[in-house]
């Protein structure tokens, strides 16, 4: 892989590396959206020299929201744990499934929860909305729909979105995505955000 410095790739800023969190919002174990983000995540840390976290979703457990519950106990610890994992971020790369045409229930419930933290780490999050289905068209319908509670919530959502069709056999055994012609495009829109990160950040 290229050195980021020759290149101009480089997400160092202000004396430190930008830290961007990889966030595949599926709990299953086999699961096309976590093939993307760990793609995502070795482009990030390897091209562009970025620090790079890639938390489990399935480890931010919590009930469908309920106000009752939050009234009597607060946010539930997993919301709580998604807002840490965020907290100090500079930017999120969301790798986000679809379901029947949307966002999925679990990744609307997540941020419904984690907003009602005051303050919430999505007011002026970077945010880069990717996808994966095994179907043609690659989530971006889910993506349209996963774009407006964080807008609604502050966030600075990147104008473009990367979505995978045909997932499934999309990455080789080393994780590596198959088709040049993708890769390329997905270099296109991770250079253009990082770029943007950095002067949103250095601004
Ligand atoms: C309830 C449900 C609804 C789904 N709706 C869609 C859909 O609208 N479009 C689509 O491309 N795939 C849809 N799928 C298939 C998912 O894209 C597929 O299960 C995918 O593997 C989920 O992402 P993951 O592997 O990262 O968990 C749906 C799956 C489920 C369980």
């Amino acid at each position: 892989m290229e050195n980021c410095d020759e290149a101009g790739l480089s997400t160092r800023f202000g004396g430190r590396v930008m830290k961007i969190v990889v966030l595949a919002a599926s709990a299953q174990s086999k699961s096309v959206n976590k093939n993307l983000a760990a793609h995502i995540a070795t482009q990030l840390a390897g091209r562009y020299g970025s620090e790079v976290v890639l938390p489990d979703f399935k480890q931010f457990t919590m009930l469908a929201y309920d106000g009752d519950f939050e009234a009597e106990v607060g946010v539930p610890e997993g919301a709580a744990q998604l807002a840490e994992a965020l907290q100090g971020a500079d930017a999120l790369v969301l790798c986000a499934p679809e379901y029947n045409g949307g966002i999925s229930g679990a990744l609307k419930n997540a941020i419904d929860w984690v907003s009602r933290l005051q303050p919430h780490p999505f007011a002026r999050l970077n945010i880069l909305l990717t996808g994966a289905s095994p179907g043609g068209l690659g989530a971006v319908r889910g993506l349209w729909h996963t774009r407006v509670p964080l807008e609604a919530l502050g966030a600075h959502v990147y104008p473009d979105m990367f979505g995978l069709g045909r997932a499934t056999g999309a990455f080789g055994a080393d994780g590596s995505l198959q088709d040049p012609g993708i890769q390329r495009q997905l270099d296109g829109i991770l250079e253009g955000f990082v770029a943007h990160v950095k002067r949103h950040r250095n601004g």
